[in-house]
């Protein structure tokens, strides 16, 4: 087991007059396994993203544990690292700049071989020298999957990435990145709002409620493949979708 949340609790000072405390998580329990591909679908405001910035460390659950690879979560490490929906790439530097930079903060020369094969194993070769703001949507959040990749986290923690990415290039870039981690054994957690890549990318779907954050349900998606513009007629697909979108509303009141 690479990661093992047991019986977290979270609660937040609110931003209303009173400042009345919000609990966002009461007792939430989630184990992940080595190589797992987890997918969470959730309404907006449940959760999602503070139990990703829990598990990165980000911030500290009021009650609980949170244990990766055997050790309690401390802060953040190079083991799990954070890919949001903004690219938040260094406008400074080129594309070879910006995936090296992890590097630097380790006491290693940065080893630009590396540095060169990470940039092909995301098409980006030819691109080099490229300012972020020469690069496409998807080039930059290729160039942020590889500045990840390169540090070699045992967890990939993903907060939407694709969101703004349009279907074409979503679905490409989905295809890509579920070719790279499993070429670098990695362990995901993706968040989206988008039932079909929940389906699509995740071999486990979790879908969460909200008041107090939960989770509601669990799809086995393993048997779902990508298959590009014809997944809508797989029956296995349709089925899970149907699924899925009733736990979601489910939540409506
Ligand atoms: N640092 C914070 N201080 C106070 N409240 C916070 C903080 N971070 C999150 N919250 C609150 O916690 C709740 C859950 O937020 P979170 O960002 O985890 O939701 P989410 O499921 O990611 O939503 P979305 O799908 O819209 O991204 C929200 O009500 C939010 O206002
Ligand atoms: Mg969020």
């Amino acid at each position: 087991m690479i990661l093992q949340i047991e019986r977290i609790a979270k609660s937040f000072e609110g931003g209303d007059a009173q400042r009345r405390r919000k609990t966002i998580f009461e007792d939430l329990s989630l184990n992940l396994q080595e190589r797992d591909f987890v997918t969470i679908l959730g309404p907006s405001g449940c959760g999602k993203t503070t139990l990703l910035r829990l598990i990165a460390g980000f911030e500290k659950p009021d009650r609980g544990k949170l244990v990766f690879n055997g050790n309690p979560i401390k802060g953040p490490g190079p083991d799990r690292v954070v890919v949001f929906q903004q690219s938040g790439l260094y406008p400074w530097l080129d594309v070879r700049h910006n995936i090296s930079f992890g590097l630097r903060n380790s006491t290693r020369k940065v080893d630009w071989k590396a540095v060169d094969e990470m940039v092909e194993a995301v098409g980006l070769t030819g691109f080099e020298t490229y300012a972020p703001y020469e690069l496409s949507g998807g080039m930059q959040q290729r160039v942020a999957l590889a500045r990840s990749l390169i540090m070699h986290p045992q967890m990939l923690l993903m907060d939407e990435p694709f969101a703004a990415l349009d279907a074409h290039l979503r679905r490409s870039m989905q295809n890509f990145l579920i070719e790279l981690c499993a070429r670098f054994e990695t362990t995901v957690l993706f968040i989206t709002h988008d039932v079909e890549e929940a389906i699509v990318l995740g071999q486990r779907v979790l879908i969460m409620g909200s008041s107090p954050g939960r989770i509601l349900g669990e799809l086995d998606s393993r048997e779902v493949k990508p298959l590009g513009d014809d997944i809508i007629d797989d029956p296995t697909y349709r089925e899970l979708r149907r699924r899925a979108v009733q736990m979601l509303d489910s939540q409506v009141t």
